[in-house]
């Protein structure tokens, strides 16, 4: 599938279109990014008209610590859209990142995953909406550079060892991202001109965000100016 980009003269004007097309996409299952980026995009959207009734919530990666910790994506994720909104709880899909046992949190969050989607042995789920950032050094989800998770088809969430940060991180792995329906990457700010020159004008790009490919969906690219501002057309 062909991915599009779309560059904006400013952050807002980025999150105004990401906002437009959840709700132009209305998807039931969503797997929200964590970061900084993101927490503008979905304190708008707790502003909008959205069927929550409908919509479940699960988590593209998660931090090993509980969720009320300053790095949870769960708790910033709660604190900009899903304590804002008439989001039932049952539809919230929070990873159990305060098991001190990473491996075992991950296994239990596919467990829920399994479950939910009511996966066969050897599936994969198919979000309708999967949304990613990227880290400085290419990272996406939480599919470092160098990391073990890089590698893995098999499974569907992992504990995925971080050395630089020497800390465990908890992510969906390339064959969920690549079985999404629609993917909206956002990135803003000059930090990021670099590797985004890199993901999206080299072909060869090792980058953990360029390996990217979703079979049978659509991968939509939000940029601010500023992280657009390496890319030659
Ligand atoms: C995380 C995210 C991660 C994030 C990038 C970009 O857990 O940190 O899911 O993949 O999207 O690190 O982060 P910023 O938006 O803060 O630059």
């Amino acid at each position: 599938m062909p991915r599009e980009i779309r560059i904006f003269d400013t952050p807002q004007q980025l999150f105004d279109s990401a906002a437009n097309e959840f709700i132009a996409l209305n998807p039931g299952t969503v797997a929200l990014s964590g970061g900084s980026t993101p927490k503008s995009l979905y304190s708008l959207l707790a502003t909008k008209n959205i069927p929550w009734d409908k919509t479940y919530f699960f988590f593209g990666d998660e931090r090993h610590v509980p969720p009320t910790d300053p790095e949870s994506n769960y708790r910033m994720a709660s604190e900009a859209l899903l304590s804002k909104a008439p989001i039932p709880p049952e539809n919230i899909f929070r990873v159990p990142a305060e098991n001190p046992d990473a491996d075992a949190a991950a296994r239990a969050y596919e467990k829920t995953v399994r479950d939910f989607f009511h996966l066969k042995p050897g599936e994969f789920p198919r979000f309708d909406l999967i949304l990613l950032g990227i880290g400085p050094d290419g990272h996406t989800a939480s599919l470092f550079p160098g990391s073990n998770g890089l590698k893995e088809k098999d499974r569907i969430f992992i504990s995925n060892p971080v050395a630089k940060f020497k800390t465990d991180r908890l992510t969906f792995t390339y064959p969920v991202l690549d079985n999404a329906a629609n993917i909206i990457l956002m990135a803003t700010g000059e930090e990021k001109a670099p590797i985004i020159q890199d993901i999206l004008e080299n072909s060869s790009s090792v980058l953990p965000a360029a390996q990217v490919h979703p079979a049978n969906g659509r991968v939509l690219w939000l940029l601010d100016r500023a992280a657009a501002s390496r890319l030659s057309r």
